[in-house]
């Protein structure tokens, strides 16, 4: 069955230990790293993952929007990550980084940016554990979702399927209730919600209806 990742970005930083609690019924966390460089945001680091690790076994999802990942992989594992999702368009040597990702043992993922094509993963999606489509722009919660995006999530899938792969499809940005019904058809594996989530009054309580859409629809 599809996942829901609650996102932290949109939690509230002063209670994260707390917030994790909210939302216990999610398999897995996903953390967004931004270095005001890369995106026009800076959120939190290692450190922060490093502190949570220990409250939680839940899967630690670790989205990099930064430039120069490949400095930083080997620290996020370290420091309690279980999936390392870095930007295409954030590095010279693909392939390259996606390896050194995977020699620490860690799920190894890609991102692409809106603007992106898909063919930039062509020669090494077989080596990818997921691919993470934004449906927004990187750098912000709160964001629309951008509907252009559903044809290349169709495909991603179809050319999941025709390969044969294992690959998953993470999407991230503008997912909601509104909008989960509809994109749950896609085939999508994994969908990141931050304010969905951390900005209702209760985030179990739309955790719990996300999963109950999912479950309807799977
Ligand atoms: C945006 C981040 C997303 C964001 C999702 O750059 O990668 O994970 O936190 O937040 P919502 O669900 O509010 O769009
Ligand atoms: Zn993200």
């Amino acid at each position: 069955m599809a996942e829901i990742l609650p996102s932290l970005l949109a939690a509230d930083f002063s209670n994260l230990r707390e917030e994790i609690r909210n939302v216990y019924e999610a398999k897995i966390l996903h953390f967004d790293i931004m270095d005001g460089n890369y995106v026009p945001n800076i959120s939190f680091g290692p450190g922060i993952i490093k502190a949570l690790r220990p409250y939680t076994e839940q899967i630690f999802d670790i989205h990099l929007m930064i430039v120069n990942p490949e400095r930083y992989i080997e620290e996020f594992v370290l420091a309690g990550s279980d999936v390392i999702t870095f930007h295409a368009e954030a590095v010279t040597h693909l392939d390259r980084v996606i390896t050194q990702v995977k020699e620490t043992g860690a799920r190894a993922g890609v991102a692409l940016n809106p603007h992106t094509p898909l063919s930039v993963l062509d020669y090494v999606l077989e080596k990818l554990d997921q691919v993470l489509i934004m449906t927004v722009n990187p750098g912000f919660g709160g964001q629309e979702f951008i509907p252009q995006m559903v044809e290349k999530i169709k495909l991603l899938r179809k050319t999941i399927d025709e390969r044969n792969l294992e690959t998953k499809i993470q999407i991230d940005g503008g997912v909601g209730l509104d909008n989960l019904e509809e994109l749950a058809g896609l085939g999508i594996d994994l969908f990141v919600a931050g304010s969905a989530i951390f900005s209702a009054d209760n985030p179990a309580d739309v955790l719990k209806k996300m999963n109950k859409i999912l479950e309807k629809t799977k």
